[in-house]
């Protein structure tokens, strides 16, 4: 019989109760025949107060036996910043070799836009996920002075680019409009820029049925405020995808539906699933959080698994629960789960 073992950090703030939702929803999709395990784990801000680690060897250990992750939010104003972004979220990232970070936008009926009407917004970007700026390539010298000089060099290997081009050129061949955009900067940064370019143009020639176009970094910010309908698939490499995908959740209903998916293809790592928003201190504990990236994200961790039908059942239930929210009063975490978990069960 079929079965999930899953990795569950809540984490920090808003992460315990949208977590909660996620998984309520979980467990009201899969069939009687799919056994779900679950472990908690307690990563974040108080088990970093309580020991100063973040995410230790044994942790990784531990955590590489599940199958999946999800991830609520990691992060509290307590802890200095970078801490856990670098000890915690990166560090998971880098051992379990995400390297696509998968972050959907799809405008849903009912949800509200920025943007003028209510454009056809779907689209995908690939993030890479193990390169970049990200690497903690750099450093500073004559610290503290008024020479000093630090340096953050963006880490791009051939091996690196192809496999998430590969991945990004795979998923736009098979969406039905078949269109894959590159986005970078090739224009300034020409080592990193050809690489990327130059991959790209050559994954292509194996991908006949899939559209190509290449953007420049800043005008595809443009292009996704004035004409985000242009956009099918969209590879990109880490840094571009963070300040992308950030972008596209504020023209796609904003950060309270935004899904990512820190995929390892190869299944060799635990992928990991999390809502793109973070631990909103501000508001834990209330009730007042909306859970459905978080249960969009159960969605994307299904897929992966396999259970198509299952994430399907999802995404439409969202996009029902989405479509009647605007009629009806403001409702708390725990009731939006609730309705979403009884659209899924049938
Ligand atoms: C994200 C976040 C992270 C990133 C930070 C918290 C390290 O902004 O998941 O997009 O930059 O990747
Ligand atoms: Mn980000």
């Amino acid at each position: 019989s079929r079965s999930i073992n899953l990795a569950v950090i809540p984490g920090d703030g808003i992460g315990q109760e949208v977590v909660a939702e996620g998984l309520k929803v979980l467990s009201a999709v899969l069939p009687q025949d799919v056994k779900l395990e679950t472990q908690d784990y307690d990563f974040g801000a108080k088990r970093y107060h309580a020991t100063g680690e973040t995410l230790t060897d044994a942790d990784l250990a531990q955590l590489k036996r599940h199958d999946a992750i999800l991830l609520g939010a990691i992060g509290d104003p307590s802890v200095p910043s970078g801490v856990l972004e670098r000890g915690f979220l990166l560090k998971l990232r880098f051992a379990f070799d995400h390297h696509v970070n998968l972050r959907p936008s799809k405008l849903l009926p009912g949800v509200s836009t920025p943007l003028a009407g209510q454009p056809e917004i779907d689209f995908v970007v690939v993030r890479e996920g193990t390169e970049g700026p990200y690497t903690g390539n750099g450093g500073t010298i004559r610290k503290g002075t008024p020479h000093e000089v630090a340096t953050e060099v963006s880490v791009n290997t051939a091996y690196g680019v192809e496999r998430v081009v590969r991945d990004a050129f795979a998923r736009a061949q098979a969406r039905p409009r078949k269109k894959l955009t590159l986005v970078h900067k090739n224009n300034v940064l020409t080592f990193a820029g050809h690489l990327w370019t130059d991959t790209f143009n050559r994954v292509a020639q194996e991908f006949p049925e899939v559209g190509t176009d290449y953007l420049h970094v800043d005008a595809a910010t443009i292009f996704l405020v004035t004409q985000p309908e242009r956009f099918d698939v969209i590879v990109t490499d880490n840094l571009f995808g963070d300040i992308i995908t950030d972008l596209a959740a504020a023209v796609s209903g904003g950060i309270g539906v935004a899904a990512s998916g820190n995929i390892n293809p190869g299944r060799e790592f635990p992928s990991m699933f999390e809502p793109v928003h973070g631990s909103a201190p501000d508001i834990a504990g209330q009730g007042k959080a909306d859970p459905t990236a978080t249960v969009l994200s159960v969605a994307l961790l299904l897929r992966h698994l396999g259970y198509d039908a299952e994430a399907d059942r999802i995404d439409a239930a969202v996009a029902a629960d989405l479509t009647e929210r605007a009629d009806k009063p403001a409702r708390s975490t725990s009731e939006i789960g609730d309705a979403v978990a009884s659209r899924v069960a049938g």
